[in-house]
């Protein structure tokens, strides 16, 4: 960590804002409808990968209260950037879930879908412990970046191929805060 005046809020590190917050609420109650239809007389677990999906995950299960869907919730923690923009390949588990998910609807949440490798490992790890069903939820879909072949169930939005921040993504472990999500100029970066 830096001591300099690296400010996420300044402008000059973004292209543009891809979501404002108030279309991303939006959206949001137009998901945890579509999800929560499907969550009927279920036994649900809600998996967050983090750190990306964690501002997501908090915001679709208070959008699911609404709904009276009350999951358990659990998390895992997996690695596979590092602090670059480049995918490693390969995903490491760091922190695994501790709930029993056998028999259950599984709701496997995280911040975006990229090449697919992420989820595709959480999934196949998850589907050992017997869940009746595993769904594939995500804020962002990058379609155009897929390398393995997994689907999202739910997505919010589907995106080019652009590095993005903000509500819970970051660059170097920065602007995961911001209320809204916007394309990272990557020329303007500071160094790590
Ligand atoms: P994969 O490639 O496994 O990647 O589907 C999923 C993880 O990669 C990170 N990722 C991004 N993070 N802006 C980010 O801040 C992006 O545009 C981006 N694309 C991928 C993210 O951590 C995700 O969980």
């Amino acid at each position: 960590m830096s001591g300099d005046l690296f400010n996420p809020l300044d402008k000059k590190y973004f292209k543009q804002v891809l979501f404002e917050e108030l279309e991303i609420k939006k959206r949001m109650g137009e998901l945890a409808f579509e999800i929560s239809r499907d969550c009927e007389n279920k036994q649900v677990v809600i998996v967050g990968i983090l750190k990306g999906s964690f501002m997501f995950f908090s915001d679709l299960v208070k959008l699911l209260y609404i709904h009276d869907i009350h999951p358990y919730i659990d998390f895992m923690i997996l690695s596979s950037y590092g602090s670059s923009t480049v995918s490693s390949g390969t995903v490491q588990l760091i922190k695994d879930i501790t709930t029993p998910i056998e028999g259950t609807f599984v709701i496997l949440v995280d911040d975006i879908l990229d090449t697919g490798r992420t989820l595709s490992f959480a999934r196949t790890h998850l589907s050992k412990l017997k869940p009746e069903q595993i769904k594939i939820c995500v804020f962002l879909d990058k379609p155009s970046r897929r390398i393995v072949e997994i689907k999202a169930d739910y997505s919010c939005f589907t995106i080019e191929d652009w590095f993005v921040v903000g509500y819970g993504l970051d660059w170097n472990n920065r602007f995961r805060n911001l209320p809204y999500v916007a394309v990272v100029n990557e020329q303007n970066l500071p160094g790590p």
